[in-house]
Formats: C-alpha cells, structure tokens, sequence
C-alpha cells in the first residue's frame, strides 16, 4: 500500500474536519515568502493539537519550537479568555515573521514569543503549564522533556513531534541526527517515572512519523 490513500485520507479528514482559515493558510504560506523550511505541523496536526489542548481545558500552553506560528495559532485557539501560549524560538527570522502571523491572528495579547535557545530560556520560565508541545530541535528532546516536567503539575499533557520518522527511529545505526534525537528520547520517555506515556505513529500529507504524548502522574 502506498503513501497515496493516506495523502487522500489526509485531505478528507482535513475538508471535513480540519479546515484551515485564511488566517492559517496565510501563516502557512509565509514559510514560502520568507525562505523557512516548510515544517509546521499539517493542518489536521494542528487540529489535533487544538483538540488535545481542550481536553486538557489548558489556560497555559508552552510551546518549544514556534517557526512561523502555524501550530501556535492552533493551539492559541483553544484558550478560553484569558489564557496565554509562550513559545519559544531559536532563529530571529522565524520568531518575526511568526509574530506578523500571530498579530493577524489577532493573537498578540494571547501569544508570547521569546527569542532564543530553548535550553536557556525554559530555565527563566515560571509553571505550571497545563500543555507542553514539543517540537524544536531533536537532539535535546530528552532535556526539554525533563524540563517539561519541571514545569508542569499532575495531569499537564507533554507532547512531543516527530518521534518516529518514516520508523527510522527503529535503526540504532541510523546516521540521520533527528533519528538519533527521537530514539535517545523514546528511550528516555519508556523509562522516566511519573508519567503515563504513548506513542501514535502519524501519516497523512507529511511523511509518516508520530507524536509521543505523556500526562504527568
Ligand atoms: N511547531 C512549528 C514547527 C517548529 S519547526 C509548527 O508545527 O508550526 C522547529 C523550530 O524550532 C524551528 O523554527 C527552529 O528554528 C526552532 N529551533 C531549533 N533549535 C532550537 C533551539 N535550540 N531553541 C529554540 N528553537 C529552536
Ligand atoms: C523537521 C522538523 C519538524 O519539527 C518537523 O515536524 C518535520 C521536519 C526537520 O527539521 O526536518
Ligand atoms: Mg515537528
């Protein structure tokens, strides 16, 4: 079976359920304009993370790895008045133009991106958050999953992107960086204590990959 009727499943989901807004399809877009890797989440992804934020009736969301603000917007819009989504990203351009997309989002008093290595500003952050997505760099997932459960309290959600790559993630030889990353990481998530953990493998319009997903005892 090819990649083909997940690709199709994947837009029949979307139109059903999944539609993106002009607001969305703008924040997608921007990625072309200004030379960004197209990475974001796809955009029943981003629904699914908006679903997962409302079960959690998450107030207070961090997120790890902005880009141009496509999952953030998502999320974003699932906080009831008054919430409030900080998302942290390494590179300038991506942080500026994901701030152009927040605003037309009318979102700029709801999000709250701050510029620079994740390693060093989750330190300075205050807790706890109610939702934790994880999605920046693959190499330290395993310290930002540490550091997520120093910021949440019993019941946060952690989700982390990008945990199985095509199942690349099952070769201990792989050269690829971001395999080696999510496999130091779901090794780590099957052994920490103090959350209950899954995996979901996803597939769709992007490659097949998965997201692992642990509520905190
Ligand atoms: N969550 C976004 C996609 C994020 S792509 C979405 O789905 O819409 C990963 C982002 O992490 C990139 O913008 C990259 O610049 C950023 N990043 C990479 N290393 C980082 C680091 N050390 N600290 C913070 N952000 C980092
Ligand atoms: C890459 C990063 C992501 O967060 C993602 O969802 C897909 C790809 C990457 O760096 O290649
Ligand atoms: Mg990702």
């Amino acid at each position: 079976m090819g990649m083909e009727i997940f690709e199709q499943v994947d837009e029949y989901i979307r139109d059903l359920v999944g539609s993106e807004d002009e607001i969305l399809k703008a924040t997608n877009d921007s990625v072309n304009e200004a030379n960004i890797p197209p990475i974001s989440v796809s955009a029943n992804q981003g629904k699914f993370l908006q679903v997962l934020a409302k079960i959690c009736n998450a107030s207070n969301i961090l997120e790890i790895g902005t880009l141009v603000g496509y999952s953030t917007i998502w999320m974003a819009r699932a906080l009831p008045k008054g919430g409030k989504l900080v998302s942290l990203e390494f590179e300038p351009l991506h942080a500026e133009v994901a701030k152009r997309n927040i605003d037309r989002a009318g979102l700029s008093n709801v999000v709250d991106i701050r510029v620079g290595r994740a390693l060093d500003l989750l330190p300075k952050l205050k807790g706890p958050f109610d939702m934790i997505f994880i999605d920046a760099d693959k190499q330290p997932y395993k310290e930002y999953f540490e550091w997520a459960m120093k910021l949440s309290r019993p019941g946060t959600l952690i989700v982390a992107d990008n945990v199985i790559r095509d199942g690349k993630v099952m070769d201990p030889d792989s050269p690829d960086e971001m395999v080696q990353g999510a496999r130091r990481f779901n090794e780590f998530l099957s052994t920490v204590s103090g959350v209950t953990a899954t995996i979901i493998q996803t597939v769709g319009s992007k490659m097949h990959d998965g997201m692992a997903l642990a509520v905190v005892n």
